[in-house]
């Protein structure tokens, strides 16, 4: 059997970014594989939230998920801090994984920066609970960026090393699934730097809220350079460098219409970038549309997202609760 998890940090907005990058492919997997979305607030946590912030975008989250199209009867969408089993499992494996393994994490070194000592116990901590959140259902695939593969080797190496201290096979080794290009959303005033929620300028990036008129407006505004629309995609890291904002606009057409950076070049290539920034507008809201208007429904409706959040959850304890059971009775809990 073929079990999907993943998870998603509540710890700001929803951006395109957030869409092309893992949403969009979490809808496209519940055709084959039994899926379980997690809004991770266990992790967001690791670096300070208001709580009423953390309250409302844990709603945003779910109401996300649940207007891009996650059907929630089908697969789960769920809050990580409302499966205690999660938290439970993480303990259990910051006991197996090793401080040297913890020390390569790159993500740990990048978020910490370099005043290290004032970064949270949380924040080193934070894969090993990512592993329990994949290992805590035995996951078999795990949909993730680029910046998460690393995470998930160590979510291999835990269960390798869980299974051979106590000799059984009792984890399996969870695959990662990678997606293609253009799940590297950029800013849209500067190319080199990821779209992200945390960003001070709206204008470097599409919420999955904003209207028809914010979007046209902010690609509108979107940075590009002088230069006609490129006519082929980058040859490489190198080439995109050199004109990263006109490579940024055309990935995120190739993503929203489901085609890849080479037609999109054959297609517009020698345009100017006003044209180019129209037909992409079309595109974003003709693909948005139905997304932005499905989350400010649900924003006013945030007792039915909560109930998607209570059913999931408590589906999720029914499955997780006896494997968590196997793993205590293993390292030799007693349950007198
Ligand atoms: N660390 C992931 C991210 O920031 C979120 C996450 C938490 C996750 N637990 C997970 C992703 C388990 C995949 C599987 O993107």
């Amino acid at each position: 059997m073929k079990r999907i998890f993943s998870g998603i940090q509540p710890s700001g907005g929803f951006t395109l970014g957030n869409y092309l990058g893992a949403i969009k492919n979490w809808v496209a997997l519940q055709k084959d594989f039994e899926c379980i979305y997690c809004i991770v607030d266990l992790h967001a946590i690791t670096m300070f939230q208001k709580p009423e912030d953390l309250r409302a975008n844990s709603r945003l989250g779910a109401a996300t998920l649940l207007a891009a199209g996650i059907d929630p009867r089908k697969h789960k969408i769920m809050l990580q801090s409302m499966v205690p089993a999660h938290a439970q499992l993480a303990w259990v494996f910051n006991c197996v994984a090793r401080l040297g393994w913890m020390n390569r994490m790159t993500q740990f070194k990048d978020k910490a920066g370099k005043d290290r000592d004032s970064a949270s116990l949380g924040l080193y901590a934070y894969p090993s609970l990512m592993a329990a959140d994949i290992l805590v259902y035995k996951a078999t695939h795990v949909p993730v960026g680029e910046d998460q593969k690393q995470h998930l080797e160590l979510t291999r190496d835990i269960a390798q090393k869980f299974n051979h201290d106590y000799g059984l096979d009792f984890f399996p080794l969870t695959e990662p699934l990678i997606f293609g290009e253009a799940t590297r959303v950029m800013s849209l005033r500067d190319g080199s730097k990821k779209m992200s929620k945390s960003d001070p300028s709206d204008f470097s990036r599409i919420n999955l809220t904003d209207s028809a008129e914010q979007i046209a407006e902010k690609i509108k505004k979107a940075k590009t350079d002088p230069h006609p629309v490129p006519d082929a995609p980058p040859a490489s890291e190198a080439t995109r460098a050199e004109r990263p904002e006109a490579y940024n606009l055309m990935g995120i057409y190739a993503a929203l219409a489901d085609t890849t950076m080479a037609a999109v070049a054959k297609e517009h290539g020698g345009k100017q970038f006003s044209a180019f920034k129209n037909a992409l507008t079309e595109l974003a809201v003709a693909k948005l549309g139905s997304i932005t208007s499905e989350m400010r429904r649900l924003e006013k409706d945030p007792g039915a997202v909560d109930a998607v959040l209570r059913d999931g959850s408590e589906r999720c304890r029914a499955m997780a609760d006896p494997i968590l059971d196997e793993v205590y009775r293993i390292v030799g809990f007693l349950k007198p």
